[in-house]
């Protein structure tokens, strides 16, 4: 979300005049768009800060900016303790970024932009993308849900969607400009709501509209993840088979504290309904563990449920206590020892099944898109299959005769989409050989 809101600010900034530089030296400006979800993410923010104090002091006339959660949340608090902030704008007020600038750098003046809207979609505004394969779409802001541990709804407001006809449209400008992957991204994509449409009727319009491209979302609640939406995404080869369901925990007494709104079963019967309409689904997950007032009885519901489901992939957080919320009031009650252990117990339990299930597809053909240059080698590629497995494929094949001359070469490239045999794999990737049919 925060990428994809980065990219909406680089556009009304480039509608203004200003340009983005790759070397900090040589910026005049310098914008952090931050997270508050959790602690940590917060302490990364002052930690960058703090690097941020010798380019202000080589250059006093340098703006500093906060955008997004943390300037939503600590607002004008930031601006009195933290002396080189200049700019604080919070996520519904971007198009006051440019405003805010230029009264920082003419008049030497700190601005703070922080007001919340029910209506604004930066519907009309086209993100300033950069080049690749992929590519986000907004198509919904802000979260009505009010978990009690989560600071969202306070820090980006109440929901609200873009216009359907929109959003077809940015996707097929995107599909003429080559991007091959579409992520449709929302704190709730199941509360997408514009007029008589919801999220399933905007998936198929997409998926129509762009027959080859393939199409992803998230993130998903399940309390109201429908039956439609399944349908939908087993009716359409383009929309690719892959579910993040944010599970936090594996006790109804804990996911009732946590308003979650939903029971283990219920979300159970979900996990098992994709299964059996999309088989080969890859479906990853959400847990906080040690939520206040969380049991060892609880934990190892937890357990049981990632062990019941097996997913790919799992993003376990302990508990983080956010001011304002409702769980913030209820007494973070769990030892610093228990937590590291009830943490460490879940990540080794997801890593082994994660292990069994990628080692699984030794031996498979799968279809994968090449998305990127591999971080780790300048010869291989990262690719990503349907249900968002990622794989490391070669650069290139070589084909050689009998005494090792090199006769002739095929190689690919970004946005190809080809067949890999997997012949390794470990607990995040899988690694392969390009068949060439
Ligand atoms: N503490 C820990 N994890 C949290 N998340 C949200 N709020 C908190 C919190 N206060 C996690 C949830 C959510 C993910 C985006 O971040 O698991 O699904
Ligand atoms: Fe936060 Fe819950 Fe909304 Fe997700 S659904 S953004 S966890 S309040």
């Amino acid at each position: 979300m925060n990428y994809s809101d980065t990219e909406i600010v680089l556009s009304v900034l480039s509608d203004s005049g200003y340009n983005e530089t790759s070397d900090i030296q040589d910026s005049d400006v310098i914008l952090l768009n931050t997270c508050s979800i959790r602690e940590n993410a917060e302490h990364k923010v002052y930690k960058r800060l703090d690097d941020l104090k010798k380019y202000k002091k080589a250059n006093p006339e340098l703006v500093v900016g906060i955008l997004g959660c943390m300037a939503e949340r600590l607002r004008k608090d930031l601006l009195d303790k933290k002396k080189i902030v200049d700019v604080i704008v919070g996520p519904d007020e971007y198009r006051k970024v440019p405003e805010l600038i230029d009264n920082a750098i003419d008049n030497g003046e700190k601005g703070i932009a922080v007001k919340l809207s029910r209506i604004e979609t930066y519907d009309d505004i086209v993100p300033l993308r950069r080049e690749g394969t992929t590519a986000w779409i907004s198509i919904m802001r802000g979260c009505d849900k009010f978990c009690t541990f989560c600071v969202v709804p306070f820090t980006r407001g109440r929901e609200r969607s873009r216009r359907l006809t929109n959003i077809v449209d940015e996707a097929k400008k995107l599909h003429d400009e080559g991007v091959r992957d579409i992520w449709l991204l929302g704190q709730n994509v199941n509360s997408y709501k514009f007029e008589d449409h919801d999220f399933p009727d905007l998936l198929k319009s997409v998926a129509l509209a762009v027959p080859d491209m393939r199409l992803r979302y998230t993130t998903s609640h399940p309390y109201d993840l429908s039956t439609k939406l399944l349908e939908t995404m087993a009716e359409y080869d383009n929309i690719c088979k892959y579910i993040h369901l944010p599970i936090q925990s594996g006790s109804d007494t804990v996911l009732k504290s946590m308003n979650r709104l939903y029971s283990v079963s219920h979300y159970m019967d979900v996990m098992l309904k994709s299964r059996e309409m999309m088989p080969t689904i890859g479906l990853s997950t959400d847990i906080i563990s040690c939520f206040p007032g969380e049991t060892e009885e609880d934990h190892k519901m937890t357990l049981d449920v990632v062990k019941n489901v097996r997913y790919d992939l799992a993003y376990t957080f302990v508990y983080s206590p956010r001011e304002n919320t409702k769980a913030f009031q209820m007494k973070d009650d769990i030892d610093g020892d228990t937590k590291k252990r009830r943490l460490e117990e879940i990540i080794t339990l997801q890593r082994e099944i994660s292990t069994e299930i990628y080692k699984s597809l030794i031996g498979t053909t799968q279809r994968v898109l090449i998305e990127s240059r591999s971080k780790k080698s300048e010869d291989f590629f990262m690719a990503r299959t349907d249900c968002n497995k990622v794989a490391i494929v070669p650069k290139e094949i070589l084909y050689v005769n009998e005494t090792g001359e090199l006769i002739n070469k095929k190689c690919f490239k970004v946005g190809d989409m080809i067949d890999v045999r997997i012949d390794r794999a470990n607990s995040a990737t899988l690694f392969g050989e390009p068949v060439v049919h």
